[in-house]
């Protein structure tokens, strides 16, 4: 088990189209219910040595974090913080309103990350406002998340700012190698959700996990997270657990083999945990509104 101390000399980073520095492994509060617990599970993962935390205003719990990272003792520009708007708060003008909201409830004068959450709404006109934001200076950079349909080429083309990244579901079993290919040309990084199959049995027993973790003293989430870093990918799992707090960020003393790459590179199947066509994500999750 390596120290905080070196774990944060042994993080990678990765620089983003816009130039910004991200470190490329985080801490995800996705279903971490509210402020308190939020603060609490954020206060040990920054005491660990995480330096990246992906919130949203969807979760409700963006308060927590601020408050993790304010009462860390960590100088603000050594965090990353990721957030999102949620359709509700898309259109020219309103989205605005809605950062300067986020920036209160976040203790913050800035947002290194500011992601559109759901391709739904009027995306063009709440991409407009995050290049606002950009050249005042609230946000560093900008993002898409979940832009998966033609709807990721319409923000391409009116873009004046390119994403910097892409924030989708992506495991062993669904890499996104065809979304990489899509995005290629434009630099836009791929942040993984669902890294570990939102903690799926099934991926973290895959016999090729269990094997690589006996090989190399490590546990199956270890290695598939470490699969992600070698993919290039971005990555923030979620957790409560201390043991898993640990381990999910101790994977910087350890490589895989371009052959261990290959062998869990055959897991690709296509396989989602989120399966939701596109029109009931609309209907179900655009009729959501959260509290400020
Ligand atoms: N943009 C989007 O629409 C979107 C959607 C989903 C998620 N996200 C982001 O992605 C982050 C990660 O996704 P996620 O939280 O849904 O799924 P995940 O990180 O793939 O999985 C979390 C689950 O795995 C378990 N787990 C964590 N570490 C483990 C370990 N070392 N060994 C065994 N089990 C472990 C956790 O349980 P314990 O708590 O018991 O450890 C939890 O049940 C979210 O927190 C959020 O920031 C974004």
């Amino acid at each position: 088990m390596s120290t905080t101390e070196e774990m944060l000399e042994e993080q990678t980073h990765i620089t983003l189209n816009d130039g910004n520095v991200i470190p490329q492994f985080g801490f995800g509060v996705f279903m971490i219910e509210g402020d308190d617990a939020t603060e609490k599970a954020c206060t040990e993962a920054m005491g660990l040595g995480y330096r990246h935390i992906d919130t949203a205003h969807a979760y409700q719990n963006e308060r927590g974090v601020g408050a993790a990272v304010a009462g860390s003792g960590v100088p603000r520009d050594e965090v990353w913080i990721t957030t999102k708007l949620w359709p509700s708060e898309y259109g020219e003008g309103k989205t605005s309103a809605a950062i300067d909201k986020m920036l209160d409830r976040l203790g913050t004068d800035h947002i290194d990350l500011l992601l559109l959450h759901q391709q739904f709404g009027d995306h063009i006109g709440a991409w407009k406002d995050m290049e606002k934001a950009i050249r005042d200076g609230r946000v560093r950079s900008i993002g898409l998340s979940n832009f998966e349909s033609e709807r990721l080429e319409e923000v391409l083309e009116a873009a004046e700012i390119m994403p910097s990244v892409l924030q989708v579901e992506c495991h062993p079993y669904y890499p996104q190698h065809q979304l990489k290919e899509r995005i290629a040309r434009y630099g836009i990084a791929i942040e993984s959700w669902y890294p570990l199959g939102h903690g799926d049995a099934g991926l973290l027993n895959e016999p090729v996990f269990v094997e690589l973790a006996e090989k190399h003293g490590k546990t199956p989430a270890q290695i598939i997270l470490r699969w992600h870093i070698q993919e290039g990918n971005i990555v923030f799992p979620k957790t409560t657990d201390p043991e898993h707090m640990k381990q999910n960020i101790d994977i910087f003393d350890f490589e895989l083999t371009d052959d261990e790459m290959a062998r869990i590179g055959a897991l690709d199947s296509g396989k989602r945990f989120f399966n939701v066509p596109l029109e009931e994500q609309e209907r179900t999750l655009g009729a959501f509104v959260p509290a400020d």
